[in-house]
């Protein structure tokens, strides 16, 4: 059994993505829970030296608790091509360089897989629960799709455009949002640490959560 979250707690929000963040966000919306952004506490952004994804959630997560004293929720999440064995993986945002050019690394996904290989690749999502004295739990969740291109849709964010789930017509960049929030790795992993860590939301839900 994962440590309990109490009802009514501050968590800060180990993220500097504006993209995540709207969506964990959004997720954790039906409990009375109050989030404070790291951004907002003047919290660094820790470098992320691990070469997992479970590593780097638990290094923010921690760095995180450890500063404010309040429990942490981070996430680390990236696009993993099959035909390039799971790059840009945790390397996802890196590929997109400083300028944070999703195109640029959109194209080099193409241009490394190929046009002629295979073209599964899936999004992984790690969620990490850290607490000041040290604990921490992990969640992880996983969306199974291809890439396509040319990349499709304006919504979303980093490689969203690029990426088709098994089952549907839309790539990410062309879903409703709240579907694609209710959805996706992350909500997967949100959905494991609901089970574990959150229970029952005092106020409803209003994203609904698929395995
Ligand atoms: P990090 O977890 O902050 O290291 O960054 C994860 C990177 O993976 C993001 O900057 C995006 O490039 C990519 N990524 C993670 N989740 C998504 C998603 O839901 N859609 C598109 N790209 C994502």
């Amino acid at each position: 059994m994962a440590r309990p979250l109490d009802p009514g707690c501050r968590l800060v929000l180990a993220s500097h993505n504006p993209g995540k963040l709207v969506e964990i966000r959004k997720l954790l919306e039906p409990w009375d829970i109050h989030v404070v952004l790291a951004s907002e506490l003047g919290l660094p952004e820790p470098e992320e030296t691990e070469t997992t994804f479970t590593g780097n959630a638990r290094l923010k997560a921690q760095a995180a608790a450890e500063a404010s004293q309040l429990p942490a929720l981070s996430d680390d999440s990236g696009f993993c091509v099959d035909a390039l064995h799971g790059a840009p993986g945790v390397y996802s945002a890196r590929w997109a360089g400083p300028t944070k050019n999703f195109r640029a690394a959109m194209e080099r996904v193409h241009a490394e897989a190929g046009e002629g290989g295979p073209r599964g690749a899936h999004f992984v999502s790690v969620l990490c629960l850290a607490w000041p004295d040290g604990h921490y739990e992990l969640f992880e969740g996983k969306v199974e799709g291809e890439w396509l291109w040319p990349p499709r849709g304006t919504r979303g964010f980093g490689y969203d455009p690029m990426f088709r789930p098994h089952g549907e017509t839309e790539t990410y960049g062309e879903m409703d949002p709240l579907r694609k929030t209710a959805t996706s790795h992350r909500a997967r992993a949100f959905g494991a640490l609901v089970r574990g860590s959150l229970g029952v939301p005092p106020k409803g839900e209003s994203v609904v959560l698929s395995d």
